[in-house]
C-alpha cells in the first residue's frame, strides 16, 4: 500500500544466482492484474522505471509477485530490498492482457521460458490450463542450477521438459531445439525470455498457426506517451507499453531490439555504484 512511504516487501527470496522473487503489499494492483501484463516498479525516489512481468498475484491476500534477474542498477536496487523494506513506486497493472480468445478447450500449446520468462511464462500457462488447453511448457538455462519454478510449473504442464545448454540436467540445449523438432504437434507456441532465446524461438514461427513472444524493451512511462518502448513488427513500429507486451514472434525486429537493449544495459551498468561493481 501507498502508506508507509511506498509498497511493503513481504517475501524476498533469491532463486537462483542473480535471480529473485518479490511479493509485495498491493492490494489494487492485485485485484485488477490479469496475466500477461506487467508493473513499473521503482526501488527508491532515483531507481530508473523498470517493468517487470506480474508472476502471481492473490485478490484476496492483496500481493502481487516479480521475478527478475540482476542485470544492473535498478534491478539490483530491487534485489538489495528485503521482507519488511518498502518499495517506492509501483504502477500496475500495465500493458494490453494476455489474448486467451484465441485459444480453445482441446488444443496444444507449446510454452518456452528462459531467464526471467522461466516464470513470466508461468500465469498465461495457469490460464491456459484452466480453459482445458493441453500445456507443454519448455524451459531452458545455461546450466543446472540456473533453473527455478519447476514445481510451480509442473503444476500447470501437461508436459514439462527442461533443457541446459551444457546439459547438466534435462535435454541438452535449447527451447528453440523443442520448437523446431515438436512444433507441428502444437496449435500455438508462446516465447518468453532474453532476446537471444526468442530470436532463436522466432526461426520456427511458421511451425504453429500462432506464435507469440513477450517483449520487454525499455520503458518509461509505460503508458505510450515516451515512445522509449518501441518495437519494429514487419517494418511497423508499436510501443511495448500499450500495444504488448505480446506480439507475434514472426514478425518482431529481435535484431533492432537487441541494439537498443544492449545500448541501455551499458548505461545501467555505468549507473551502478561503486560497491556494486
Ligand atoms: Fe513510454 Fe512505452 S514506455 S511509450
Amino acid at each position: 500500500e501507498k502508506a508507509a512511504g511506498g509498497y511493503e516487501i513481504l517475501e524476498s527470496k533469491v532463486l537462483a544466482p542473480n535471480f529473485h522473487s518479490i511479493k509485495i503489499k498491493a492490494p489494487d494492483m492485485a485485484k485488477y492484474a490479469k496475466a500477461g501484463q506487467f508493473a513499473i516498479l521503482m526501488a527508491n525516489e532515483k531507481s530508473e522505471r523498470s517493468p517487470f512481468t506480474i508472476i502471481d498475484w492473490s485478490a484476496e491476500e492483496g500481493w502481487v509477485q516479480f521475478v527478475f534477474e540482476e542485470v544492473g542498477r535498478s534491478s539490483a536496487e530491487l534485489g538489495s530490498l528485503s521482507k519488511g523494506d518498502f518499495l517506492a513506486s509501483a504502477s500496475g497493472p500495465l500493458g494490453t492482457p494476455f489474448d486467451f480468445s484465441n485459444f480453445k478447450e482441446g488444443q496444444k500449446v507449446l510454452l518456452m521460458g528462459g531467464c526471467y520468462g522461466i516464470a513470466a511464462i508461468y500465469p498465461v500457462a495457469r490460464e491456459l490450463k484452466k480453459m482445458g488447453v493441453k500445456t507443454a511448457i519448455a524451459i531452458e538455462a545455461s546450466t543446472s542450477f540456473m533453473l527455478f519454478f519447476e514445481d510451480k510449473l509442473k503444476t500447470v504442464a501437461d508436459e514439462f521438459i527442461v533443457l541446459t545448454r551444457d546439459g547438466t540436467k534435462g535435454i541438452k540445449g535449447g527451447c528453440s531445439n523443442v520448437y523446431e523438432k515438436r512444433g507441428g504437434e502444437f496449435d500455438a507456441a508462446i516465447a518468453v525470455g532474453c532476446v537471444f532465446m526468442m530470436k532463436q524461438c522466432s526461426k520456427f514461427a511458421s511451425k504453429t498457426p500462432l506464435s507469440l513472444c513477450s517483449l520487454n524493451p525499455i520503458m518509461v512511462d509505460g503508458t505510450g506517451m515516451c515512445g522509449a518502448c518501441r518495437v519494429s513488427l514487419d517494418g511497423e513500429t508499436k510501443f511495448a507499453c500499450v500495444d504488448g507486451p505480446f506480439f507475434d514472434l514472426g514478425k518482431v525486429d529481435f535484431n533492432e531490439l537487441a541494439k537498443r537493449r544492449t545500448a541501455y544495459s551499458l548505461l545501467e551498468i555505468d549507473a551502478m555504484p561503486r560497491h556494486l561493481h
